[in-house]
């Protein structure tokens, strides 16, 4: 195991790194960057009833079910079908209706979590196509799906899911990509991610290059803290639960995933001058809106920690950043999320956590 960590010192580190590898792996041999067309292979005989259902039904539990809520709103658009979110083991105490005109989309980067497989059968019973996206193939979930996509990050060791999600995340935007070829008013928006993507392994690289501004931030400032809160909207919701999810996981220290929408509902009265935030503010439609949280906030004497793109001439130099390349809106959580990875990994590293196996973590196992 020593010799496949190379230079590093965890697995989840090593994962963390190889991003901007396995997210090209994700896409190797699906997207024609001259053409703009995308082919998942093993969807090809499906994708008219995937086209015609009623609804599509992502299930999942931990960071893949956070992989389904960064990539709700891209499918939304693209496809116009409606969409749910279930998390699997809620999917099953309620015993939610399924149907035969509804499709199942299955995510799992072990392919073998309980509640994501028993949630599987329970669908396959009620008639739905059911398609999975995992990591693993020959597993039980690639398995016992009618059809799916591999998302092809390599193996992940590391309990704490890092590189998956990023594969996630993608591999999902191509399923929606693909099921929306045909129509002409999206062409200018298929060509303006296609270009991005074509971006990504060198945009990521460029997060990563930030690492030891992350080290030092958790080991001067957020190490000492009890909490932080972690802020955003519209497609960063995704990257503050995810974030939060890798802080609780790994360095056992509380955070919260704070929807910014909702902050006036309740969340606001935690803010004062001590309590620690990371608000994510990066450039897409939504930007007003955050820059209103941020008021609010400011306004409750908080001082968040803002993640944002370079050269952002709103945000006030009183305030410590941390920059990641802006890409397209859709794409921006891989990137979002990356310097929350490292924090965690840090911040675990810092706590003296032994980082690729946390206490608590139940990836295959059937007792959770
Ligand atoms: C466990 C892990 C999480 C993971 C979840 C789902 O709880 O600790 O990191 O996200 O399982 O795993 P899966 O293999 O289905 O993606």
């Amino acid at each position: 195991a020593e010799i496949m960590k190379g230079s590093f010192d965890h697995f989840m580190q090593k994962e963390i790194f190889e991003q901007p590898e396995s997210i090209v792996n994700t896409m190797r041999g699906r997207v024609n960057f001259d053409t703009g067309k995308v082919t998942l292979g093993g969807l090809k005989a499906y994708l008219s009833t995937i086209r015609r259902c009623r609804r599509l039904v992502f299930i999942a539990c931990g960071t893949s079910y956070h992989s389904c809520v960064a990539t709700r709103s891209i499918f939304e658009e693209l496809t116009e079908i409606p969409i749910c979110l279930e998390l699997a083991s809620d999917f099953l105490d309620r015993k939610s209706p399924i149907f035969r005109d509804d499709v199942c989309i299955f995510v799992s980067q072990s392919g073998e979590t309980a509640d994501t497989i028993l949630a599987l059968r329970y669908s396959l019973e009620r008639g739905a196509l059911c398609l999975g996206v995992t990591n693993t193939v020959g597993s039980t979930i690639s398995r016992e799906t009618h059809c799916g996509v591999h998302i092809n990050a390599g193996p992940e060791i590391g309990v704490a899911s890092t590189k998956a999600y990023t594969s996630q995340y993608l591999a999902l935007l191509l399923i929606a990509l693909q099921l929306s070829e045909d129509r002409i008013s999206l062409k200018e928006r298929h060509q303006e991610i296609l270009a991005e993507l074509l971006e990504l392994p060198t945009k990521i690289k460029e997060t990563l290059s930030i690492d030891s501004e992350l080290r030092d931030l958790a080991k001067n400032e957020l190490l000492k803290e009890k909490s932080l809160l972690i802020m955003g909207r519209g497609y960063q919701n995704a990257t503050c639960l995810e974030g939060a999810l890798k802080i609780k996981e790994i360095s056992y220290m509380h955070s919260e995933g704070i929807l910014a929408g909702e902050l006036k509902h309740g969340p606001l009265a935690l803010i004062d001058e001590n309590m620690p935030v990371i608000l994510i503010m990066t450039k897409d439609s939504l930007y007003p809106k955050v820059q209103s949280a941020l008021e609010q906030v400011s306004a409750r004497k908080g001082k968040p920690i803002i993640i944002c793109n370079p050269g952002d001439a709103n945000i006030n130099k009183n305030f410590r950043t941390i920059k990641v390349p802006q890409t397209a809106d859709c794409l921006q959580g891989i990137l979002t999320v990356i310097p929350l990875q490292l924090l965690s990994y840090h911040l675990a590293v810092l706590h003296g956590v032994d980082v690729d196996f946390p206490r608590g973590a139940a990836n295959s196992n059937w007792d959770n």
